[in-house]
């Protein structure tokens, strides 16, 4: 079960891959999360990436690639894993494809419109340590402020702005929506199981769907 979820910003890639860990017992692995975590503990490569990502920008490849693969290589990614946010450019696909260990064997590939997106990406709330998602209309956490488990503050990531969440959308048009029609053909070829679904449904619809389609995978 080595899954890609592809899909713009936004669309709910985080949200489904918390609930499908669940489901399938892979790890998460958030390239995003990732190099947050390298921010907030100021090591070379979270000061050499928040430049990139301040700016709605992608992170240089060699980076993210070598970040990725020290992370695949884990004892838990034996049976698998649920890659969200990368890849995001046809190098990073070819890396993966590279060693058998970690192609893909499907691709969830979630889609929505840009109005929607942004009305998402602007009313979101996280819990920075968990990864726990929430938005203040349409997911909002029991207590206005606070992790529904731990009580602990939520904060609004500082990608989540308005300009920057426009810039995000033009580099996931120009660098990653291509890889559909990488994943298409790989499909067609038989390499992979590629799952399409709606990502303006529920979020409750979206893993079902989601699910029904890898269990065939
Ligand atoms: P990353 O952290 O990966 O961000 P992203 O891909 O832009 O995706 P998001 O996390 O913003 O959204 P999501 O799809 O997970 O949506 P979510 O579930 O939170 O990347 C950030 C930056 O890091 C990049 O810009 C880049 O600089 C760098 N980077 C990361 N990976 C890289 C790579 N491989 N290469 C180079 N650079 C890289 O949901 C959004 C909101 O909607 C939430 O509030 C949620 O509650 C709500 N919501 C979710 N589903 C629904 C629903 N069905 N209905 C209603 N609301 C919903």
């Amino acid at each position: 079960m080595k899954v890609i979820l592809l899909g713009p910003p936004g669309v709910g890639k985080g949200t489904q891959a918390l609930r499908l860990r669940e489901r399938f017992g892979v790890p998460h692995i958030s390239t995003g999360d990732m190099l947050r975590e390298h921010i907030a503990r100021d090591s070379s490569l979270g000061r050499e990436a928040k430049g990139f990502m301040d700016a709605g920008k992608l992170v240089p490849d060699e980076l993210v690639i070598e970040m990725l693969a020290e992370r695949v290589r884990r004892a838990d990614c034996a049976d698998g894993f649920l890659l969200d946010g990368f890849p995001r450019t046809a190098a990073q696909a070819e890396a993966l494809e590279a060693r058998p260990e970690t192609a893909p064997s499907a691709v969830a590939d979630i889609d929505l419109d840009d109005e929607a997106i942004v009305a998402r990406l602007s009313g979101r709330l996280v819990h920075l340590p968990s990864g726990r998602v929430y938005h203040s209309e349409f997911a909002p956490p029991k207590t206005a402020g606070a992790d529904d488990e731990t009580g602990e503050p939520l904060t609004r990531r500082d990608d989540d702005k308005p300009e920057v969440i426009r810039r995000r959308l033009a580099v996931y048009r120009q660098q990653t929506r291509p890889l559909k029609e990488r994943y298409r053909a790989a499909a067609q070829a038989g390499k992979l199981r590629y799952v399409e679904c709606d990502g303006g449904q529920s979020p409750d619809e979206v893993t079902r769907r989601l699910t029904a389609g890898l269990e065939e995978a």
